[in-house]
């Protein structure tokens, strides 16, 4: 069974007494609900380092006013159970109360305008950003593992690390999908039957680009009509669609380089998102 820390201090101590011993550290963030994707993660984390610790924290600081902070799912039982099924185990669960003062970043969100209409905007990505770095400063993780699954939350992890000096190797691992080719999530859940066989639409035509660009249709314009043709068509609403560099998540017009498709829509009440990387 792992080690539950709910203490930042705590943790910090934790993770120090360790390394001094020279044991290695790896951190899989998560907030919580966890999935075989998350699992996925922590097996990626299982490999890198002597010891691994999983963080469940619902970081209020990257949810817009608007959307599910409320309703987000939770079973930290459930949770526990699953990482303990883990083969190789789990070390820590870092599950803190709270990392914030929520009312004042509460009332900071509330007076930004928001979630930008390209992929999540600045207020979105500064609340990854600050929570991420908290964790690595009361962790102090030798490796963090993200999953592509949250590709731009992945490479701004990663290009923070780089650009401030972290001494933290982050690893991007591979999206698992469900058997009919849903990327897992939390918030797939409170998808209906019927809106979770439409939401394939996203999946399905992911692949379909993929398939196309390898057979030589790079004209991204073409591509990208191609999906929301067909994820509107099955009830969606597309919240972006974008072929972008890997690296610096700039549109591209055609691909002749390494791209991502990265992809958000609304199925009900619920956002999904997914992508897919096509290297020519
Ligand atoms: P959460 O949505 O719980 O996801 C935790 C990690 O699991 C992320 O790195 C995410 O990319 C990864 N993940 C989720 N679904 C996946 C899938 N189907 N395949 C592979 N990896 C998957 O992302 C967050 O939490 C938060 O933003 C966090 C980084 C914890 C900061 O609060």
């Amino acid at each position: 069974e792992p080690l539950v820390i709910t203490d930042k201090e705590q943790m910090r101590k934790w993770s120090r007494a360790m390394r001094s011993q020279g044991k290695s550290i790896s951190l899989v963030p998560t907030m919580g609900y966890l999935h075989q994707g998350h699992i996925s993660l922590v097996r990626e984390a299982l490999k890198l380092t002597n010891l691994t610790v999983v963080s469940i924290y619902v970081n209020p600081g990257q949810f817009a006013p608007s959307e599910d902070l409320s309703t987000y799912p939770s079973d930290f039982h459930g949770d526990i159970s699953k990482l303990m099924s883990v083969p190789g185990g789990v070390d820590v669960v870092f599950h803190p109360p709270n990392l914030y003062d929520y009312e004042n970043d509460m009332k900071r969100n509330k007076n930004d305008q928001g979630v930008s209409q390209e992929f999540r905007g600045p207020v979105f990505f500064r609340g990854v950003a600050t929570v991420v770095t908290k964790l690595f400063n009361i962790v102090e993780p030798d490796v963090a593992v993200f999953g592509k699954k949250d590709y731009q939350q992945w490479r701004i992890v990663q290009r923070m690390v780089r650009d401030l000096d972290f001494s933290i190797r982050i690893i991007g691992a591979e999206i698992l999908r469900d058997n009919d080719g849903l990327a897992m999530s939390s918030r797939n859940v409170h998808l209906s039957a019927e809106e979770r066989g439409k939401a394939l639409s996203i999946s399905r035509s992911l692949l379909g680009v993929k398939s196309a660009a390898e057979n030589g249709h790079i004209n991204c314009r073409e591509l990208r009509d191609s999906v929301i043709q067909a994820v509107s068509e099955a009830g969606g609403r597309i919240d972006y669609a974008e072929i972008v560099d890997q690296e610096s998540l700039q549109a591209v017009e055609e691909i002749n380089s390494p791209v991502v498709f990265c992809i958000a829509a609304w199925f009900g009440k619920v956002r999904l998102i997914d992508n897919i990387e096509i290297n020519l």
